[in-house]
């Protein structure tokens, strides 16, 4: 599903210099990065310079591998995003969203059947790389996940910033009931989604709720996802005219169409999101209720105004989703296949070198 190439990124990069006073450590690029006032809590286990001895190119090599495959099709950054967001909200950020075991597994859940074959693919790619790179599997699926994620972000044109590392690997999956009652639905409202978020044992807000969901100024919706929203009448909610060019693409119920999440720059990370919002053409309800709702509405306000209040909330908010329940330590393991358990003889490669000055018990 190529789609054009990602506009330049430089202005948002300038706009994400600009922020550099704000109390989280945004990058251009990680061997100029300069420390800022400081970073966000750090989990127990993670550090900000995790790989620095045992494979110290791993970031740049999951950097540059994203940079050429989103040249090649814009679709895998938001691709990418996803898929660490459905694996942190579910049983946490243990890349147990890519594994496969006898067929079962998450990506049977149907919440899960619209992640992209691309950027599963991406990560397989990317396991094999650091492996040879590194001598082994040194960097954990989760983490991969985690940089892909981050690297997607940066090369649409959205903000860089650094992600502390250091998560495991699970060896087993959630199951699809699970899977489906942690992720949120297309058709929840503010409350049921703050609901899902106060379940992740981490201070994830009304404002993080906001800013994370800022992650569909890029990628696709199937009509399925928000038909509702339009049969058998259109909701009053959204505005007409964009009612009526979504039922151009769904036609009717069941229609397999796709349309972008964000109608005006749909392959560029940036904050007119917030402004489909204010002009009532957010895609689901979980987008438009953000602007409906009293207690997100200022937010998205705020967002719309200051693309440079959002990158910087975009990354506090990103930093501490990354960091919902990690397996770190002897806990977990490298998975030599992201896909499957590791065999029970392999042991993890990975050692724990962890920097104690970056680390803080959120
Ligand atoms: C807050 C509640 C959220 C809901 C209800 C939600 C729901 C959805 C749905 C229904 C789709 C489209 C699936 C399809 O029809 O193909 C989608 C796509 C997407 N979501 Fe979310 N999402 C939420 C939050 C997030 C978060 C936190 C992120 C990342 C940080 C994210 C990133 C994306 C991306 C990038 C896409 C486009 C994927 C692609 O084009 O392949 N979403 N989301």
């Amino acid at each position: 599903m190529a789609r054009g190439a990602p506009t330049p990124t430089l202005a948002a990069l300038a706009l994400v210099l600009a922020a550099s006073s704000v109390a989280l450590h945004l990058c251009a690029s990680s061997a100029a990065s300069t420390p800022t006032t400081g970073r966000p809590p750090v989990a127990p286990g993670l550090s900000y310079g995790f790989y620095k001895r045992s494979c110290p190119q791993a970031e740049s090599m999951v950097r540059r591998f994203v940079h050429d495959a989103v040249l090649k099709d814009v679709g895998v950054a938001a691709g990418l995003l996803r898929l660490h967001f459905h694996d942190c909200f579910v049983q946490g950020c243990d890349a147990s969203v890519l594994l496969n075991v006898n067929g079962s597994g998450e990506k049977k859940a149907q919440p899960n059947l619209t992640l992209r074959p691309a950027a599963f693919k991406a990560v397989n790619d990317m396991r094999d790389l650091l492996d040879k790179a590194c001598g082994g599997p040194v960097v954990s699926c989760a983490d991969i996940l985690t940089l892909a994620a981050r690297d997607s972000v940066g090369e649409t044109g959205g903000p860089r910033y650094e992600v502390p590392l250091g998560r495991r690997d699970s060896a087993n999956h959630a199951s699809v009931a699970d899977v489906t009652a942690a992720l949120p639905a297309p058709f929840f409202k503010v409350p049921a989604m703050l609901k899902i978020l106060s379940n992740m044992n981490l201070s994830l807000d009304a404002t993080d709720l906001v800013a994370l969901s800022g992650a569909h100024t890029i990628g696709l919706g199937h009509c399925t996802s928000f038909e509702g929203r339009l049969f058998p009448q259109a909701d009053p909610a959204m505005d007409a005219a964009f009612a009526a060019h979504l039922k151009q693409v769904c036609p009717a119920m069941g229609a397999p169409g796709t349309t972008p999440l964000d109608a005006r720059t749909p392959d560029r990370f940036d904050n007119r999101y917030y402004v489909d919002m204010i002009s009532r053409q957010g895609l689901f309800t979980s987008d438009q209720d953000l602007f409906t709702h009293a207690a997100t509405r200022t937010v998205v306000d705020s967002f719309a105004k200051s693309q440079k209040a959002f990158f910087r909330q975009f990354a506090l908010s990103m930093v501490k989703m990354g960091q919902i329940k990690v397996l770190t330590g002897d806990r977990g393991q490298v998975r030599t296949n992201c896909e499957a358990p590791n065999p029970r003889a392999v042991l993890p490669w990975s050692v724990v070198v962890e920097d104690a000055a970056d680390s803080f018990v959120i």
